[in-house]
């Protein structure tokens, strides 16, 4: 066995220190040969009953460990930070960050020489991969993968973007909080992440295109077998890699972060793609920018996936999944090496579509065109971002008087008030809900349409904020205004009755109001008391970077791969 490997300065040693770091680790049960040297792989795990899109995560633990002792390797499985978006206050982003910490740190602080991520609800994949990159020790991605289709009344049901519709239809009296109670139960109905391409399938998407995971992670579902077979597969795989010696670095490159970029135009994917590959790219030194994301606008929807499409990710996988999108793909993608060892173009060898509704060719597609638009202007002057496939045809070039909440409690106070003074022609702009105003930049982008205007049948209005978006929801929803309201950008400076223009063809958004105006404004403006002052929250306050920077925390960009040499004992 090679003397080179990591887990000697642990296991390898003939001294009271090696001594102590066997010795408790053979409480368990692992023989001696364990510690002869063979590779050490960390299964990285965010399972946990509080996320319940990660719940399978122990049962691919063991597929993973099953194929680290095939290939000669030893695995060791261990607990991280568990972001469960559904149930976490005050929002899951804003222990992202935390995560990546926890990631970090565990990895570098135990004698592993790879580790496999186990992943999936939103926040768990881009902070796992965040950590991981910080460490840079091969690393895959196994992702726990989406629930099975939604079923309600005959139909297929959608995480979070029928929930969105259900909610709209019973404050619009089109549908019986009797039959809202019980559409919960149908749309969940297996272990995994939602079926919807939201944010974690976007992301496992991503990490597929990105070649961080083997080819077909995204999208078979949670409790099909051939995953259990993919962990498996995978836990062999790592062994390899450490020996081979490929990291994160080798791999996340400029291009295959372009690639992503691609891809995610490709399958429609989540607004929150853009925060998440941007603090990726910040711990591996890639400079991606927000104005990278232009890069998918000539690359036309092929996934005909809620919340863009109709169709849900038991669907796509049987449709083909990744591999046929990087087949469609393979005309425009980067040359970029994969945990494989070869080119992302290995990952469509013998794709083939099976369902050209659900995966439509390049020369028929869904939609034109489905990247993420990045806006720019006076009222966005670091960039802002809408998702046009989601959005409303007819509001994509709009100029409207803004009606303006000043946060996110103001707006639940209001928005139902019959005599709240909007049209279908306002816009909608809510403060207060980045990186430091929420804390954790909340995904309530997508504020509900004022309740007088759903009774007069109105569906979208345009509506602009510093927060984030659901990658489940939908409409014409402006998201991640940089710098945000209290970081002191102009959205602070917003007031009911000014004037906005907004042109997605032209990536432009202004407040039409003349600088000398601002500029009084802003003498006038003070920052709101930030919401916590202790604790984790305040130094998430203290260091978060702007959306346009990936909101990770400013001293933890980059990467720190010195070996650790001080003992505990
Ligand atoms: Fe966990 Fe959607 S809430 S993946």
């Amino acid at each position: 066995m090679s003397k080179e490997r990591r887990n000697r300065g642990w296991y390898g040693k003939q001294d009271k220190d090696g001594f102590i770091h066997r010795s408790w680790m053979k409480n368990q049960g692992f023989p001696d040969h364990a510690f002869d040297g063979r590779p050490v792989i960390g299964i990285c795990n965010t399972w946990s009953e509080l996320t319940p899109c990660n719940s399978n995560l122990r049962d691919l633990a063991e597929g993973v460990k099953r194929g680290v002792w095939e290939a000669g390797g030893f695995p060791v499985e261990f607990p991280v930070m568990s972001l469960g978006e559904t149930q976490m206050k005050p929002t899951a982003m804003l222990f992202r960050n935390l995560l990546a910490m926890d990631v970090e740190e565990s990895i570098r602080a135990y004698g592993i020489d790879g580790v496999v991520l186990l992943g999936g609800c939103d926040k768990t994949t881009p902070g796992q991969l965040m950590g991981a990159a910080s460490v840079d020790l091969p690393t895959i991605v196994v992702s726990s993968g989406p629930m099975l289709n939604g079923k309600w009344q005959g139909k297929d049901i959608g995480s979070g973007t029928d929930v969105w519709k259900f909610s709209e239809a019973v404050r619009a009296g089109e549908m019986t909080l009797k039959d809202f109670m019980a559409a919960e139960s149908g749309m969940s109905r297996s272990k995994g992440v939602c079926m919807t391409m939201g944010t974690a399938s976007t992301m496992a998407s991503l990490v597929e295109a990105m070649g961080m995971s083997l080819p077909t992670n995204a999208a078979l579902p949670a409790v099909d077998a051939r995953r259990m077979a993919l962990a498996h597969v995978t836990g062999k795989r790592i062994v390899e890699m450490v020996d081979e010696g490929i990291k994160p670095s080798d791999i996340l490159t400029r291009e295959a972060f372009e690639n992503a970029i691609l891809a995610n135009a490709a399958v429609g994917g989540s607004t929150n793609a853009v925060v998440h590959l941007l603090a990726i790219a910040g711990r591996v030194g890639v400079d991606l920018k927000m104005e990278d994301f232009d890069l998918g606008g000539d690359i036309p929807l092929l996934v005909n996936c809620m919340p863009s499409g109709k169709y849900l990710m038991e669907d796509f996988c049987y449709a083909g999944g990744m591999p046929v999108i990087l087949k469609e793909l393979s005309g425009h993608l980067r040359k970029a090496k994969t945990v494989m060892g070869g080119d992302i173009s290995a990952y469509a060898e013998g794709a083939e579509c099976w369902n050209s509704d659900v995966i439509r060719p390049l020369d028929a597609p869904l939609k034109p065109s489905a990247g993420i638009k990045v806006l720019r202007g006076n009222l966005a002057p670091r960039g802002a971002i809408v998702k046009p496939s989601a959005a409303s045809e007819h509001l994509l070039e709009h100029e409207g008087e803004a009606y303006v909440f000043e946060n996110i409690e103001d707006l639940k106070a209001t928005i139902n008030n019959d005599d709240l003074p909007v049209t279908k022609d306002s816009i909608l702009v809510l403060k207060g809900c980045g990186p430091k105003g929420y804390p954790g930049m909340a995904e309530v982008g997508n504020m509900p349409i004022p309740s007088k205007l759903v009774k007069q049948g109105i569906k979208d209005m345009v509506r602009i904020s510093d927060a984030r978006m659901s990658g489940t929801a939908f409409g014409t929803v402006i998201l991640h205004v940089s710098p945000e309201a209290n970081d002191g950008g102009t959205l602070a400076l917003v007031k009911t009755g000014d004037r906005i223009r907004f042109s997605a063809s032209a990536g432009q958004l202004d407040l039409l109001v003349p600088d000398d105006e601002l500029i009084r404004r802003r003498a006038a403006w003070t920052p709101e008391a930030p919401h916590y002052t202790r604790g984790y929250a305040k130094m998430y306050i203290d260091h978060v970077l702007q959306a346009d920077q990936g909101a990770d925390l400013d001293f933890l960009v980059g990467k720190d791969t010195r070996p650790v040499t001080r003992e505990s004992h």
